[in-house]
């Protein structure tokens, strides 16, 4: 059930005791906690068991309250507030030496976004400040669509849940670094053909270098993985791929031939709808328990826009595939 005002006045007295608060957004859920606490914001890092060297996005209610953390505001993020706040658009800006480093991962930069969703708004206005909030997932663990996968993951204790239905964007937002090239960290939603209409340029897209990988440290090769073991493959090899376990599970966006014992979780064909259902059905298939997941490969296709995020979805995907997680 969908929490409501009662649940918001208990998160923000949890929140001002410097507790921890998932709350959802339109792409997961967050782990939230007051972004000016240093010592609320180290138990958001101990509880995911997340790096310390990786910063945290600053969620707020939008460019008034960025600017509180932000030391500059270029014209350049107000158009882009403009155009996508409140939505899946992550800034990256000169900080103010007000948000602890613990919030940076001690660098010169903050990442602040304003999430579209009501008890989400609800919340930050009622708390009346900026709230950090990473993925409600264990660090490298799949992120969460739903109240019940936050719930899966931490007690009562360590995490108060806000239930604000499951998310329907379904993929972490896209990172900009605002300057000169304007850079994007992490693929999402929010497209380079999107920035590019409201800026009149292109972003250049982040590649995984070394320069990338520091410049936003989030940018793991692992990530966002099952337990099970993942394989990102051809529509081509699902059947001999197959042949080599007792029992496989199939993500596919194509008709795909796959029988008991092996099960089959179809995807849907459209980029935006498939980005929505990908981390629910990445936990259903890690449930099944199998032997492998095997996860047909989506083409980029479509228009540039759809393309991207095609993209966006096969980002994520590698990072899912990736061994070593
Ligand atoms: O959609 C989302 O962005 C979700 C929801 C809850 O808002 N949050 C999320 O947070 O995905 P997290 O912590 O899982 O991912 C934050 C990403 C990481 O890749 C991190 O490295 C990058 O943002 N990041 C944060 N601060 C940064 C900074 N100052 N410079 C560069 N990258 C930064
Ligand atoms: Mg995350």
């Amino acid at each position: 059930m969908w929490s409501g005002p009662t649940e918001v006045a208990e998160a923000v007295a949890r929140l001002r005791a410097g507790g921890l608060v998932a709350f959802p957004t339109e792409t997961v859920y967050g782990l939230g906690a007051d972004a000016l606490n240093a010592a609320a914001v180290r138990r958001v890092f101990d509880v995911k068991g997340r790096p310390s060297t990786n910063p945290l996005i600053v969620h707020v209610t939008g460019p008034e309250m960025a600017r509180t953390v932000a030391a500059e505001w270029p014209r350049e993020a107000e158009q882009l507030a403009a155009a996508f706040w409140p939505g899946p658009l992550t800034l990256v800006l000169p900080r103010r030496r007000v948000v602890p480093d613990e919030v940076t991962g001690g660098g010169s930069t903050v990442a602040v976004r304003c999430p579209d969703h009501r008890l989400t708004l609800d919340l930050l206005e009622a708390f009346g400040g900026p709230l950090v909030g990473p993925s409600a997932n264990p660090s490298g663990r799949i992120s969460p669509t739903t109240a019940a996968h936050v719930r899966e993951a931490f007690t009562p204790e360590q995490v108060y849940v806000l239930d604000g239905g499951p998310c329907t964007g379904g993929i972490e937002s896209t990172v900009v670094k605002l300057g000169d090239p304007v850079r994007v960290l992490r693929e999402g939603l929010i497209t380079p053909e999107a920035i590019a209409s409201v800026l009149g340029r292109m972003p250049e897209r982040g590649s995984s270098s070394a320069t990338h990988t520091l410049e936003s440290p989030g940018q793991l090769a692992s990530h966002y993985a099952p337990v099970t073991s993942t394989l990102l493959v051809d529509v081509s090899e699902v059947a001999s791929r197959l042949a080599e376990v007792p029992r496989g599970v199939v993500l596919s966006h194509r008709p795909v031939d796959v029988s008991p014992p092996h099960r089959l979780l179809p995807m849907p064909t459209d980029a935006r709808a498939y980005a929505s259902a990908l981390y629910a059905a990445m936990r259903e298939a890690d449930r099944l328990g199998a032997d492998c997941i095997l996860i047909v490969r989506p083409e980029a296709a479509g228009t540039p826009e759809e393309r991207s995020v095609w993209n966006a979805v096969v980002d994520r995907l590698t990072r899912a595939a990736t061994p070593g997680s």
